[in-house]
């Protein structure tokens, strides 16, 4: 798939088999996520894997929106080390060009994933910074949930003229 296709055709996928995801394959999908950019190359991305099912359906139940871990054959857990990029903006849009990087990874690779969003100081948040034993300054920024999909979403077209303008708004 080229690269354009891959970016087009990418949908969340909420379901998933019981398939297991090859750790090669996890593996090529947090390259993909080391290979974000990140404001100064600071690169304050942390990843934690789940792969165990227990955990997984523990995790699924600090916040009503990690639900979708209980179908997941994997979660990453992408987080931010707030003593490597202090800036708080930075620190979140380093994380989030790292998430969009692997799900279009996992796109390529014929998984399917979707972004669970974790809110800044949430019970959810500090939950996950608990159970997955973070150091202080790490915090959790985005969970994506993973696995093959039992699902297969269609692919409207998003290009919009009346939101883009040129030279002035
Ligand atoms: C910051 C952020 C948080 C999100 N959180 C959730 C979530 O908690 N649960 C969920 O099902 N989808 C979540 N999504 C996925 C969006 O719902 C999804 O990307 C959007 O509906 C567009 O669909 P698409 O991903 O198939 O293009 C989140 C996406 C982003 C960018």
């Amino acid at each position: 798939m080229d690269l354009l296709t891959g970016i087009r055709t990418r949908r969340s996928v909420r379901k998933f088999t019981t398939k297991v995801v090859e750790e090669e394959h996890i593996k090529a999908i947090l390259e993909a996520g080391f290979c974000a950019p990140s404001a100064r190359n600071l690169r304050p991305q942390r990843f934690v894997v789940v792969d165990k099912e227990e955990l997984l359906h523990e995790l699924a139940e600090f916040a009503p929106n990690y639900g979708r871990l209980h179908d997941a054959a994997a979660a990453i857990v992408v987080c931010g080390d707030r003593s490597v990029q202090e800036t708080q903006e930075f620190l979140i849009e380093d994380c989030a060009a790292s998430v969009q990087n692997m799900l279009l990874a996992i796109h390529g690779l014929g998984l399917g994933a979707v972004w669970c969003g974790v809110r800044f100081d949430s019970d959810g948040a500090k939950a996950l910074r608990q159970k997955l034993e973070m150091p202080n300054p790490v915090i959790p920024i985005a969970l994506i949930a993973l696995g093959y999909p039992a699902e297969t979403p269609t692919v409207p077209e998003r290009y919009d003229e009346q939101r883009v303008h040129w030279n002035s708004f």
